[in-house]
């Protein structure tokens, strides 16, 4: 089976988890040793102005909400992602609002967000979704314009470009994901990053917030002064991340090149647009019988997923409002395999069996 997704690993990652399972320093709340140089290393390579590192990229989002006071507000957030990116918004005590996609890129459409926002809207959650960047630009002028937060859901996007700039490094915080699906991959891992405004004041705040509210620490003495979550990143995920970010850039270029043979080589109408400032963590498609079309992958010996069902028409978040692009797009999109061990080989078979199921099955 060709594997939808699969991370990429070398020697080095093998000798960096040695180091630390030899080292006996598996943790540390405080976020030291390996995990402090990831954190270092992860900002320069983003360019942002800080960083703090977290066992996981919900983690990541419920902090970053946890830092404002966001009870009972409204949160501007699409429908069409990973079901955590909503989660945060009710961890936070908000109401989430659902805004529809643009068709062509599946980021937020920038019509409906102006459409969907009200007195109570507080916060806009963009998700750069299977890293195409959303139109920051866009959502700057209408952050500033109603002043509404804005924090970036860029689980997808390690290594995407806007405008000339690494996600990472428009809005005050952003949001990063290391699941082992992702471009940086660890066994759990996420990160937040912070730039402008009261950064020094944030990061000690959600330096607490990551290990059950523990501040003030002198030796071995420490104060509790809030409630906090057990969220900080282990020493191993730290050691992997360290190696996959010097192999980041090499990753992502691959990841591209076979987007760009993807790009040619598929007939059909509605995929994936191309761009060198796209990171493809996803490269979906839009095919119509989607299910036949899944079975005929699968017997070919292909993997393939969907991202996602929307999270409105999950049964925890039903409402009767309509999203009409996201209703639309969604009962045909299908992600087709893509990582970094994929051969060219695999590449052109994937490419000729949806090729062939077109001609077969639509024609
Ligand atoms: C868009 C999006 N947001 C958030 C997350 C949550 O990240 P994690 O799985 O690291 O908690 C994911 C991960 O799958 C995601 O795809």
């Amino acid at each position: 089976m060709i594997k939808l997704f699969d991370p990429y690993f070398d020697k080095n990652e093998k000798r960096a988890l040695l180091e630390v399972l030899e080292s006996k320093a598996w943790a540390s709340g405080a976020g030291i040793g390996k995990v402090a140089e990831f954190e270092d290393e992860f900002n320069k390579y983003i360019g942002s102005d800080d960083c703090v590192a977290l066992n996981n990229g919900t983690a990541a989002l419920h902090l970053a909400l946890m830092q404002m006071d966001l009870k009972n507000k409204e949160v501007l957030v699409p429908s069409l992602t990973f079901v955590s990116t909503v989660h945060a918004v009710l961890y936070a005590g908000a109401k989430p609002v659902f805004v529809d996609v643009d068709k062509d890129t599946l980021c937020l459409s920038i019509d409906d967000l102006r459409k969907k926002i009200s007195r109570k809207s507080s916060l806009i959650i963009p998700v750069h979704f299977g890293g195409i960047p959303c139109k920051m630009d866009e959502i700057e002028k209408i952050s500033q314009e109603h002043k509404i937060a804005v924090t970036e859901d860029a689980a997808h996007a390690c290594g995407s470009k806007f405008s000339g700039k690494n996600i990472g490094t428009h809005s005050d915080i952003v949001c990063f994901s290391f699941h082992p699906v992702k471009n940086l991959s660890m066994p759990t891992g996420g990160a937040i990053t912070l730039n402008k405004k009261f950064v020094k004041k944030r990061k000690k705040l959600l330096k607490s917030l990551r290990w059950c509210g523990i501040d003030n620490r002198k030796e071995v003495f420490y104060d509790v002064p809030r409630l906090g979550w057990n969220y900080y990143m282990n020493e191993f995920s730290a050691a992997i991340g360290l190696q996959q970010l010097k192999k980041i850039e090499h990753m992502n270029e691959r990841r591209k090149n076979i987007a760009r043979i993807y790009h040619k080589g598929i007939l059909l109408e509605g995929k994936t647009p191309i761009s060198h400032d796209f990171s493809y963590h996803l490269y979906w498609i839009r095919i119509k019988k989607r299910s036949k079309f899944i079975r005929f992958m699968n017997k070919s010996g292909i993997e393939v997923g969907i991202h996602y069902k929307p999270v409105h028409l999950m049964t925890a978040y039903k409402t009767t409002k309509s999203l009409p692009i996201t209703e639309s797009v969604w009962p045909e999109l299908v992600s087709i395999p893509m990582h970094v061990n994929l051969t060219n080989s695999q590449v052109k078979y994937i490419i000729e069996k949806i090729n062939e199921f077109q001609n077969k099955f639509m024609n």
